[in-house]
């Protein structure tokens, strides 16, 4: 999907702050002009230490702003005229310190004036130590961030500017590239604007006790895919979520449940406004039959924990279907086509989305899988490993054929 020639006469607007990484930018500007970009540097004061914005003015050929008060030169630089001339906007690097004042809405120099004025999506790339990247304080600024829609370049691993090893190190120029021209890409492209979906996705947790339960192997990976590639290609998407260990995505409203019951309700009390629903969460086939009030004393040597089904959400979605359409998985260890084929016509689904978890590449935890669609006739599309991103794609592609 994506295009070099997409930078073409772009507004680039990059934002630099004083992590020692910053002459990095130097590259990233000098990549950005070589494939047709405006660029438009904004440093922040502590990163003019760290590079000579004289050094990024030759290589953009456009005058470096640095200062809320500087004097407004010939090409109209001032805050508000970048902030609504940008096609996208960048940080690299991004310190700790302007992340935070950016969730926070502190608005104290020309970098953080103009990010906050600007509707251009942002893209944050963040380089720093890795205690401070690890900080809670940290993640929660940029997870409060991603729910608003800004979109993070992840930090590489590797030895630090201060010879620690860990995660902090400012992503590859490449990857931040890449980052703008998908960005850049999504933006111009919102093929499935107007779809409403909901997508569920990780385990669902039974109580036994208070403090124990019963659930499914599942990290939650393909469900999180399907949210995040649906929102970037312009869906409404409401995520209901098991436990995972995942990031909110931005942009994308998720509902955290624990037992399939909770998450039935919810699909329930959305169910009239979604016009798909993916399942892609492994949901507990049963649930303890009496959840006890306190800790159960391990006293004897045997006990018998009786278990009653759970609703099938998918099944009951079926027979309340309409239009909608209905996509379940299969994640089976034998038998899969059979399986998957029999599903389809017991649920009444549009289409079965099968992978055999014993196969390597295909199963839990990995950011891979190996797909194969069923359709209601009975069809089977192979398709080769390929990132969960790119199945999410294949995934959101056959839907949207389904609904022409
Ligand atoms: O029949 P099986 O559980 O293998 O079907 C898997 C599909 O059904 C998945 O899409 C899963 O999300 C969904 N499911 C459900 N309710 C359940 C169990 C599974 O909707 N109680």
């Amino acid at each position: 999907m994506s295009d070099m020639n997409i930078l073409n006469g772009k507004n680039v607007v990059l934002g630099i702050t004083g992590s020692i990484a910053a002459y990095k930018a130097a590259d990233l500007v000098s990549r950005l002009k070589k494939l047709g970009a405006n660029v438009n540097v904004i440093m922040t004061e502590n990163s003019t230490r760290l590079i000579n914005p004289i050094t990024l003015q030759t290589l953009s050929s456009n005058y470096v702003a640095t200062g809320m008060f500087d004097e407004v030169k010939s090409w109209e630089i001032e805050h508000i005229s970048l902030a609504s001339r940008a096609d996208v906007f960048v940080i690299a690097p991004a310190t700790a310190n302007v992340i935070g004042k950016i969730a926070n809405g502190i608005a104290d120099d020309l970098l953080t004036t103009t990010v906050m004025a600007t509707k251009a999506p942002v893209i944050i790339a963040p380089a720093m130590n890795v205690n401070m990247f690890e900080n809670k304080i940290t993640q929660e600024n940029i997870n409060k961030l991603k729910s608003f829609g800004y979109r993070f370049i992840e930090p590489a691993t590797g030895v630090l500017a201060c010879g620690v090893y860990g995660k902090g190190k400012l992503a590859d120029v490449d990857d931040i590239l890449n980052g703008i021209i998908e960005t850049l890409t999504v933006v111009q492209t919102k093929d499935l604007s107007g779809m409403h979906l909901i997508v569920t996705a990780g385990p669902t947790q039974e109580p036994i006790d208070p403090v124990r339960y019963i659930t499914n192997r599942s990290s939650g990976k393909m469900g999180y895919a399907l949210a995040e590639r649906a929102h970037m290609r312009g869906a409404d998407v409401l995520l209901i979520s098991g436990p995972t260990s995942l990031n909110a995505i931005s942009g994308v409203e998720t509902m955290n449940i624990k037992t399939c019951d909770e998450m039935l309700q919810r699909i329930i009390d959305n169910f009239e406004w979604a016009d798909a629903v993916i399942m892609a969460a492994a949901v507990a086939d049963y649930r303890p039959e009496f959840v006890a009030d306190q800790k159960i004393k391990k006293d004897d040597e045997i006990i018998n924990l009786r278990l009653v089904r759970n609703p099938d959400i998918l099944e009951k979605l079926g027979q309340i279907k309409g239009n909608k359409i209905l996509i379940g998985f299969a994640a089976e260890t034998e038998d899969l086509d059979d399986n998957a084929r029999k599903k389809i016509i017991k649920k009444n689904l549009d289409m079965i989305v099968a992978n055999d978890v014993t196969k390597e590449g295909a199963g839990f935890e990995v950011d891979t899988n190996i797909i194969s669609i069923i359709d209601r006739e009975g069809k089977i599309t192979r398709y080769p490993l390929m990132s969960k991103m790119q199945a999410a794609d294949v995934i959101l592609d056959r839907i949207q054929d389904i609904m022409k």
